[in-house]
């Protein structure tokens, strides 16, 4: 299991002390919430954070793209230091032509579904990708409760030869259930930030 804590919940008034902590913590990946306002009400940040950050870790960047544009922005994330970029299938039109574009770049790729999106309709999609991303969340706010619906799709996906992550939600109780589903990468934004501690429990969960 790889833990990918998301920073949308640290504090940002010390975030070289939160990313210091992460990897005192032995985090192997972080999470990174990019909102445009657009495709959530919400904005968080852009590439120039993810730059700022680059220098301070080895943590491999998992950058989730909630936003209407991707493609355009697709450069800036990797020369930003991007490792894997995913956006959401709901926000572009081919997305096989932007799982190319991604690659083309030598970095990760992954796709996002909302709640309400099945996994039928990425189904032809699968054999192109890195990871999929299930949002067990509406996406657009940390804090939310997680959505059992997500579990199936979980399910599911752990039949492919690709990594399955889970976003939204995920606390010792449902971070177990996503794992007993088959799930490979955790998401968990507020229950680490909250206590870091829980970095150790959501690891435990593994064992
Ligand atoms: C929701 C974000 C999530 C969120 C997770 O749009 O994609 O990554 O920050 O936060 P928690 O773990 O608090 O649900
Ligand atoms: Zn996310």
């Amino acid at each position: 299991m790889i833990l990918s804590p998301s920073i949308l919940a640290a504090d940002f008034s010390k975030i070289e002390q939160e990313i210091k902590e992460l990897d005192e913590y032995k985090v192997e990946w972080v999470h990174l919430d990019v909102m445009d306002g657009e495709f959530v009400p919400a904005t968080t940040f852009t590439h120039v954070l993810v730059e700022e950050i680059r220098p301070l870790t080895k943590m491999f960047f998992d950058v989730h793209l909630m936003v209407v544009n991707p493609k355009d922005m697709i450069e800036d994330y990797v020369n930003a230091g991007a490792d894997l970029i995913t956006f959401h299938y709901e926000a572009v039109e081919d997305s096989l032509e932007l799982i190319n574009y991604i690659k083309s770049f030598n970095v990760k790729v992954g796709i996002s579904i909302k709640p309400n999106t099945s996994v039928d309709e990425i189904v032809e999609l699968l054999p192109y990708l890195d990871l999929v991303l299930v949002m067990s969340v509406e996406p657009g706010k940390g804090g939310q409760a997680f959505m059992l619906n997500a579990l199936e799709k979980i399910e599911r996906l752990s039949e492919y030869d690709l990594l399955v992550e889970v976003d939204g939600g995920v606390n010792e109780e449902t971070g177990k259930q996503c794992l007993d589903a088959g799930a490979d990468v955790l998401v968990a934004g507020s229950f680490v930030f909250k206590d870091k501690k829980n970095i150790k429990v959501l690891n435990n969960l593994d064992r």
